[in-house]
């Protein structure tokens, strides 16, 4: 089958690591059902894999991916779960100390076909594409869980989203948005914080800027670079709830802040199978949509890569594989 690939890890130079062509099928552990890849979606979680974190060496070649939708052999249309539970794991999926992702211990999404507990197919609503139900199973579904789990918010609400042009970023905007939200964004670049406000967004400011007023909660991906920002953005006892740190992970705690204020700070990491059925149904009823930045043939994913990498992409970078 056609995949892309972890060959090698190199912190400094992910991108030479990355293998395309053809591999082995997986073996399926026995009851897991067959995907037949139509679209998926890159995520920043693959450039990690190829910069050698959260994927152990001894592990590779690992195929990349944790995004799909596609088609069963029974014919159904489906959007790919990323979180694998251990087998009778109940409840939710995030907290099983043994879950791993789609291409962390098996073979991920960026393929002609990925293999996946029943559990990890969710029916693909008919309206919308393989390209826009590809976007879903990562970025949107984390910002889906960030907004409405993590962070609790509600109609009418304050959210200051960090770093306006990513993936998640891109996905807490229109889903706060679409769950009636005042959505702020903050980015390094004026280009993509006027497209942000295109998106929906109230308003936008530059990265550090002093608000007019402070926030619910900060939906905070970047980490290290905007982590100070985004306590002093919050009201007393609100919320950060954090499932990124692009930039580095290890920024001032600033615990008097935290303390003081009553500050809270939820992690949160990709979503139940029920949070994405119910992200689904978000869209459909709103007619909201993922942003693209671009859709290309898997022969293209070097290319796609390299836009990801770049960090200039605005939104989800999708290949299609039929
Ligand atoms: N926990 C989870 O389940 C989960 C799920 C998805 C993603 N993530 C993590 O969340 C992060 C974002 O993922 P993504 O797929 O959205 O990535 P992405 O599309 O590559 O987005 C990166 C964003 O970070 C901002 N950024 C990058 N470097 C920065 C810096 N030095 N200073 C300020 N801003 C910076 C950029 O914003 P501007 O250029 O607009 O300022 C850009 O919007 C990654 O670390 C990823 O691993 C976690």
């Amino acid at each position: 089958m056609r995949a892309a690939y972890v060959m090698h890890q190199d912190a400094g130079d992910p991108l030479g690591g990355l293998g395309l062509g053809e591999l082995d099928a997986p073996a399926p552990p026995a009851g897991w059902v067959r995907v037949h890849v139509q679209a998926a979606s890159l995520n920043h979680h693959d450039l990690w894999s190829l910069r050698g974190v959260g994927l152990p060496a001894e592990r590779l070649p690992m195929v990349l991916g944790t995004d799909a939708a596609g088609r069963t052999d029974d014919g159904r249309d489906v959007v790919v779960h990323a979180v694998v539970a251990t087998a009778g794991w109940e409840g939710d999926e995030t907290l099983d100390p043994r879950r791993t992702l789609l291409s962390e211990l098996h073979p991920g999404t960026l393929a002609d076909e990925v293999w996946v507990p029943e559990r990890n197919v969710v029916p693909r609503d008919p309206a919308l594409d393989v390209v826009d139900a590809a976007c879903l199973p990562t970025a949107y579904l984390t910002a889906y869980r960030l907004l409405f789990d993590a962070a609790g918010l509600r109609p009418g609400q304050t959210v200051l989203v960090q770093g306006a042009g990513g993936g998640v970023a891109t996905a807490a905007i229109l889903l706060g948005r679409g769950g009636g939200l005042r959505v702020w964004v903050t980015s390094r670049d004026p280009g993509r914080a006027a497209r942000a406000v295109e998106l929906g967004a109230h308003e936008a400011f530059e990265a550090g800027a002093r608000l007019p007023h402070q926030v619910d909660a900060v939906v905070e991906t970047v980490g290290e670079a905007t982590w100070s920002h985004s306590l002093k953005a919050l009201r007393p006892g609100g919320v950060i709830a954090v499932a990124g740190a692009t930039s580095g992970a290890m920024p001032p705690a600033d615990l008097n802040r935290v303390f003081f204020r009553s500050l809270r700070v939820v992690g949160s990491t990709m979503g139940t199978r029920a949070q994405l059925v119910a992200l689904q149904d978000l869209l459909v009823a709103t007619g909201v949509r993922p942003v693209l930045d671009g859709v290309r043939p898997f022969d293209e994913t070097r290319a796609a890569f390299e836009r990801l990498a770049s960090g200039e992409a605005f939104g989800k970078i999708v290949l299609t594989l039929t």
